[in-house]
């Protein structure tokens, strides 16, 4: 039998997220600041739809899809197909798992394009979306991601995205203190409204400019401080060992939220995660400071033995955790729009 890619931690690498461009069409102030004349890179569809093979062929059951803004990547549909059409069933491995599970496939989207595309992500075989929306008020969300008239926009985007059955649309909401931290109780209200699975994450250090800092952190504790003062919650079971959120629900029955939180309570130790950058480099960790170059080794004639030796080898080098908050840490060498959410 085929080994289960694993890490020398002992945790099984199930979980890919790949950045298909590093283009994006807002530019929210945690992210994108500083940014002038970038570079952009991106591959051809097929190097990632080959890579990904590799990896679901050594256990990787789940592919996110992120950027940059994935919806604005040419051939996007034609990657999901493709992705679609993978073999996965687990049996050649050392530890079979889910074996015959139809591969998850997800995307991260910031929506501005999603209500023209719901319908194609569907058919093309996508089966499930998260919006990013770091606000419920049209005015704060144009001061974040300085794209005017975007906010009706992404509205509509989620409310294709359900009308299609790609439900139940999850939405991520970064809290930054200062910027939307006014937005919690709005956001509660939003969730049980609209049906979506609302996650607030904790602001990470991963932006280009240096504005994270421990104060600009909302975290979990005071997240759910404020929400149960207004609507009160009750904790969920997880979904999964290494799912990064933690579920709750309103006590009336009505309406999910998740908190991510990276910062206040890391979830390293179940980390299932790899990532694989625009631009085909492989990242161990979210907070790597190294590329390991899969692509290049792919273009230069590597045969699949050999490519599924060298992410092997990269893989055990995955970072046990990260150091966010201690003396000396360091921030990932890339920005996240190469990295991918
Ligand atoms: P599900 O597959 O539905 O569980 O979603 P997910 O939580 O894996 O993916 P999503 O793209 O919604 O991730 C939400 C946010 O969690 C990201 O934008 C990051 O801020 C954070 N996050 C995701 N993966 C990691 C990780 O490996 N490490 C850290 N530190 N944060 C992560
Ligand atoms: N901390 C936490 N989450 C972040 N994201 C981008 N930057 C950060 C950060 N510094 C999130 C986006 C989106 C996903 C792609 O990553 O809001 O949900
Ligand atoms: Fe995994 Fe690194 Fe994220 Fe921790 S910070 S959960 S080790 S990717």
């Amino acid at each position: 039998p085929m080994p289960r890619l694993r890490d020398r931690f002992g945790r099984a690498i199930t979980d890919l997220r790949v950045a298909v461009t590093d283009r994006c069409n807002y530019r929210c102030v945690y992210c994108r600041t500083g940014e002038h004349g970038a570079e952009h890179s991106e591959l051809p569809i097929p190097a990632y739809a080959k890579m990904v093979r590799l990896m679901v062929e050594m256990g990787v059951e789940k592919i996110r899809l992120t950027g940059g803004e994935p919806l604005l990547r040419a051939g996007l549909l034609d990657l999901i197909r493709d992705l679609r059409s993978l073999r996965t069933a687990y049996d050649h491995l050392d530890q079979p798992t889910s074996s015959g599970k139809p591969l998850d496939i997800a995307i991260t989207t910031n929506g501005h394009l999603l209500a023209e595309k719901a319908r194609s992500l569907k058919d093309a075989g996508l089966d499930r979306i998260t919006v990013s929306m770091d606000a419920v008020d049209s005015d704060t969300f144009t001061r974040i991601t300085r794209v005017p008239r975007a906010f009706q926009r992404v509205l509509d985007g989620i409310h294709a995205a359900q009308d299609v059955g790609l439900a139940p649309v999850k939405v991520n909401c970064v809290l930054l203190r200062g910027f939307n931290d006014d937005q919690i109780e709005g956001f509660g209200e939003f969730a049980r409204r609209e049906g979506v699975i609302l996650r607030f994450i904790e602001f990470m250090p991963l932006e280009e400019d240096r504005i994270w800092s421990p104060d600009t952190v909302v975290t979990e504790a005071e997240i759910l401080e404020r929400l149960n003062r207004v609507l009160p919650l009750v904790p969920l079971p997880a979904n999964a060992l290494s799912e990064t959120a933690r579920r709750y629900g309103f006590a009336d029955g009505i309406g999910e939220i998740g908190i991510i939180a990276p910062v206040s309570r890391p979830f390293c130790g179940h980390c299932s995660r790899i990532r694989l950058t625009s631009d085909g480099k492989l990242r161990t960790c979210l907070f790597s400071q190294i590329d390991h170059d899969l692509y290049g080794r792919m273009a230069r004639g590597s045969d699949d033995d050999q490519l599924r030796d060298y992410i092997r080898a990269v893989v055990h080098t995955k970072e046990q955790r990260h150091h966010i908050g201690e003396p000396g840490f360091l921030k990932p060498s890339r920005s996240m729009v190469h990295i991918g959410g």
